[in-house]
């Protein structure tokens, strides 16, 4: 039933195997592995015995139809769903046990399938928050007790924050309430805030959801540009083909808990397993083909 498409270079290759001081020895840990993850909920299997890696400075996309485990996964990956079994490594280590935070500490961020925002925070107060989580906890809670506007100000963390909001294009929105941000923007802050937090992985669950056509380009391009500056890796859930399969070095797809293939997005797009778990949507692969 299954097709697994992989190349013999087992994932090292596009920018994660270029100038690798460690080639030609043993082989570097992957930023991110799962392996063998099962997750069940009472009789159903979401998650069935499913490997996968994230190599450093690779961007990593999973898709597969509704309710196919990728959410769940991303559960067990950032540390909010303990599997039933398997194991998750970060960096060679494993932190299948490890709670959400300390994975955050060693270089993890996610964002969210729904956005998860602060009603009463400006976009600015969003991004500093999220730096100072990673930063300055201590100063962090004592924040949390008084009103943002007698937060004291950190040189370095401003710049931090002019940069992301220079980046995500999120200038001109700065003091805004996030809660009256359009959707686009909403995602866009998303990414933002995970970044804020200096990340070497980040998990984006369905970043272009409820996006249209050209807010899903402007995503794809910063999220392209955010790769590039910030040399780090992305894991990412994505409906939209086109954006996953024009943006990732290597695609896993999920069917009914069940890793069904992985490979190159040019294998991904050729693959007939691909093409029955998303029966009806053969389409969506054939418009993908010149996404860039
Ligand atoms: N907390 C839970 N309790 C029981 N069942 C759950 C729970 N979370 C997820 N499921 C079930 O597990 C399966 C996988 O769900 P999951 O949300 O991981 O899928 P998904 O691939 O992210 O889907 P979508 O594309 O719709 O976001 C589904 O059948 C879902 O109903
Ligand atoms: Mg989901």
């Amino acid at each position: 039933m299954s097709e697994i498409v992989r190349d013999d270079s087992g994932q090292q290759h596009g920018r994660a195997a270029e100038g690798d001081p460690a080639a030609g020895s043993a082989p570097p840990a992957p930023l991110l592995e799962a392996r063998d993850v099962v997750v069940r909920f009472g009789g159903l299997v979401a998650v069935d015995t499913v490997s996968l890696k994230v190599p450093t400075r690779s961007v990593v996309g999973l898709v597969g139809p509704n309710g196919a485990g990728k959410s769940t996964l991303f559960a067990v990956l950032s540390g909010l769903q303990r599997p039933q079994s398997g194991q998750v490594r970060l960096g060679g280590v494993d932190v299948t046990g490890a709670t959400a935070q300390a994975r955050a500490r060693r270089g993890l961020a996610r964002t969210f399938q729904h956005p998860e925002i602060f009603f009463t925070l400006t976009v600015r107060e969003h991004l500093l928050v999220a730096y100072r989580a990673r930063h300055a906890r201590r100063r962090l809670v004592t924040d949390l007790l008084m009103t943002p506007s007698r937060w004291r100000r950190d040189v370095g963390e401003e710049d931090r924050v002019d940069s992301l909001l220079d980046q995500l294009e999120l200038r001109g929105v700065e003091d805004r309430r996030a809660a009256a941000l359009p959707l686009g923007m909403l995602r866009r802050l998303e990414v933002a805030r995970a970044l804020a937090a200096e990340p070497t992985l980040l998990l984006l669950d369905e970043p272009s959801s409820g996006l249209d056509v050209g807010e899903t380009e402007r995503l794809g391009e910063v999220l392209r540009a955010a790769v590039d500056s910030e040399g780090l890796s992305l894991l990412m859930v994505e409906h939209d083909l086109g954006l996953v399969l024009g943006l990732s070095d290597h695609v896993y797809v999920l069917d009914f808990g069940k890793l069904v293939a992985d490979g190159t997005p040019a294998e991904i797009r050729a693959s007939s397993v691909v093409r029955d778990a998303y029966l009806g949507t053969a389409g969506d692969l054939d418009q993908s083909q010149g996404a860039s």
